[in-house]
């Protein structure tokens, strides 16, 4: 059995998107809808996953789920030719999220490194839906049956969980699959695309971190909305070391900091570290510092500039979110349709 290519991602609403989401996430969006049919999703359910204080509440909730729709539109991806839309409008993610529940294992669950993290010392005061994030996520891609799922590096884990259970469910379900004529298999088994040069950018203030809206200091991290003025003054008082940028790759291998802006100007125009390094070879950090700005401010000074505009059309994000999920739904509702059967739920 073939499936027709079809791209899905999601983006939690978290406030305060920086360069991290935009470099690991969003640029790539942008770049794949020119090939393929792209779904977009902001994961508003995955969201309240963690305490009410983390997700700021409900004004909060709302402010980001406009604000990361506002930063997808301003960064280039066409709403209109793909879908954009919000996770919690789609009921179906919810409905097949409860099947997976009862086709994943908990010990699939107890490996999930990000279970691990998240939930911290205090694991039984965890929410439920924090410990099943990883099958609403599987449920994301699969009720539309997608094929290819750009995420950044933390998140393998959680795609081969997605394959694991779409397999199983092909296998526990597979007479009733075939006899219903859908063939071997009813859910593909969705493949990462994981690459690029910075699929993990660092903390401005120390190459070990993560760069991170959590962090205490500004300074750690380039928010989409930063002015040039702003970009300019964390980039120059981003941390480095002594030496001169060395010319090859390997180079970098025990210069967290330095690694971390060679792969930024690396991915914000699109070439590779080790070109970077043909050019910059030899050079001071000032020097490098100078043209990181002048290409950071290039490229993110617009798209913050759209944004800041964007997010305070409420009735246009709105319907955007509204006709991509009116979209959305027409074919999760389909797939919904197809498991019911196939699990025998009565009714039409
Ligand atoms: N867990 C992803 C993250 O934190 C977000 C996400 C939710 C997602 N559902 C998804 C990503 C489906 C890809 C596909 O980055």
């Amino acid at each position: 059995m073939s499936f027709k290519e079809l791209v899905f991602s999601g983006v939690q609403p978290t406030g305060n998107l920086h360069l991290g989401n935009y470099l690991g996430a969003i640029k790539r969006f942008v770049e794949l809808q020119n090939n393929h049919d792209c779904i977009y999703c902001v994961v508003d359910m995955h969201a309240i996953t963690v305490p009410i204080a983390v997700w700021g509440g409900p004004e909060g909730l709302t402010r980001a789920t406009r604000e990361v729709t506002a930063a997808f539109i301003a960064s280039g991806i066409d709403p209109k030719k793909h879908i954009v839309f919000n996770q919690s409008q789609v009921h179906e993610h919810a409905e097949l999220a409860w099947v997976f529940n009862c086709v994943a294992r908990i010990g699939w669950l107890n490996r999930m490194t990000q279970f691990k993290e998240k939930a911290g010392k205090d694991r039984e005061n965890a929410s439920v839906g924090l410990y099943a994030y990883p099958n609403l996520m599987a449920a994301d891609i699969l009720v539309y049956r997608a094929t290819h799922v750009p995420v950044g590096e933390d998140q393998k884990q959680h795609l081969e969980l997605a394959r694991d259970i779409a397999q199983k469910f092909n296998n526990d379900f597979s007479e009733s699959i075939a006899a219903r004529g859908f063939g071997d298999m009813f859910f593909p088994l969705p493949e990462p695309i994981i690459q690029g040069p910075a699929t993990r950018i660092m903390s401005l203030r120390d190459g070990s971190k993560k760069m991170s809206k959590s962090e205490p200091s500004d300074y750690s991290r380039i928010n989409l909305t930063d002015d040039a003025d702003a970009i300019a003054q964390k980039i120059r008082k981003a941390k480095t070391d002594p030496e001169p940028l060395p010319s090859e790759e390997k180079g970098l291998e025990p210069r967290p900091e330095a690694d971390n802006l060679v792969g930024i100007y690396a991915a914000l125009s699109d070439t590779t570290k080790a070109d970077v390094l043909r050019e910059f070879g030899g050079a001071q950090f000032s020097n490098f510092k100078s043209a990181l700005v002048d290409l950071a401010v290039a490229a993110l000074g617009p798209i913050g500039g759209e944004m800041k505009r964007l997010v305070q059309d409420h009735a246009y994000i709105d319907a955007v979110l509204a006709d991509g999920s009116q979209r959305a739904s027409a074919i999760a509702g389909k797939t919904m349709k197809a498991v019911k059967e196939i699990v025998g739920f009565v009714g039409r």
